[in-house]
């Protein structure tokens, strides 16, 4: 199917008989291949005895579609899709302890266990969000990867302001808020030994086309959609993604990352609420170091390295 589809998506005219060649299939595999395509909502015309012509894409997260005019060079090289999945990290993890090369991307339509932060789910209708997991190595001790974690928050950030000119800030450490409203979601998970890290797998969740969302969250979250009144495009969420992720690659090696995510941070410098495992305190977010530990002023005037918590920004989805 990806290899017809290939071809469609060029735009040209491609012959029946091409196509058979091509792929060595028969005539009829391809009439039923195009039949499938046409039954996802691609519009497919049969131009006279010439053959078939692509008029219409549907919104989908189908390897050629994302693939089409993506130009990294690492991130994505290798793209994965599923219509269903329990979770992108889960299998994306399994690919990577088989040996899955860095870049490689899990995208899936449907989670049916979607992984939160914290123990907590995250849920995944079909057709309504982006869920994905991008596969990466880095030459990096154990104690040095929460800084991916930042790389992947101002990439997702980035993408999401490019495709929908929405201004997406970040939420320490890595939820991505427009309007005030969470549309993103990350879970990094590490396969590693006490000297070396094997891989990293990043998961992202993007609200998309959701209009509704269940009591617990409707008045935290928002989609995409809702806020930009437009239908997104998924496939051009997930394109900008990798290509903002080798960008800001580069900026960590280059020592310029840090000052982009500052301006992209929706917490510096502002009143927060930190609930660790073991306490709470309130107080004014100061910085983010290199290795994603978030500074806190607490209300004592002292220096408080905050790790992993949540944080509740004033202000910030329904944090007064
Ligand atoms: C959060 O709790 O904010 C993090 C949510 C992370 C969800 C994404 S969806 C794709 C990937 N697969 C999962 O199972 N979880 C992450």
């Amino acid at each position: 199917m990806d290899g017809i589809l290939e071809r469609l998506l060029t735009g040209e005219i491609v012959s029946g008989q091409a196509l058979s060649e091509a792929m060595g299939v028969t005539r009829a595999a391809v009439w039923k291949q195009m039949e499938q395509l046409r039954a996802q909502g691609f519009v497919i015309e049969s131009v006279g005895r010439q053959g078939y012509r692509l008029t219409a894409c549907p919104d989908t997260l189908m390897a050629p579609v994302i693939r089409r005019g993506l130009e990294t060079v690492w991130a994505g090289r290798e793209i994965v899709y599923l219509k269903s999945v329990d979770s992108t990290n889960r299998y994306a993890r399994e690919l990577a302890s088989r040996g899955a090369a860095e870049g490689t991307l899990v995208v899936a339509d449907e989670q049916t266990a979607g992984r939160g932060r914290r123990g907590r789910g995250w849920i995944s209708p079909a057709g309504e969000g982006v869920f994905m997991s991008l596969i990466l190595r880095p030459q990096a001790h154990p104690s040095q990867v929460a800084g991916l974690s930042l790389q992947a928050a101002l990439a997702t950030a980035r993408a999401i302001a490019h495709v929908t000119g929405l201004d997406a800030r970040i939420k320490w450490p890595n939820d991505i808020v427009c309007g005030g409203k969470k549309v993103c979601g990350m879970l990094l998970e590490m396969n590693a030994d006490e000297q070396s890290v094997h891989d990293v797998v990043a998961g992202i969740g993007i609200n998309v086309h959701q209009r509704d969302f269940p009591p617990e969250i409707a008045q935290t979250a928002a989609s995409l959609d809702l806020l930009t009144g437009t239908s997104v495009n998924r496939a051009a969420l997930v394109r900008a993604f990798l290509q903002e992720f080798e960008t800001v690659s580069s900026m960590a090696q280059a020592g310029t990352l840090m000052d982009a995510y500052r301006e992209r941070s929706a917490t510096l410098a502002q009143r927060v609420q930190v609930i660790a495992p073991a306490e709470m305190f309130t107080g004014t977010a100061l910085e983010v170091t290199d290795s994603g530990s978030l500074i806190v002023l607490d209300e004592q005037g002292q220096r408080r390295e905050v790790l992993a918590a949540d944080v509740s920004v004033r202000g910030l989805m329904g944090y007064a």
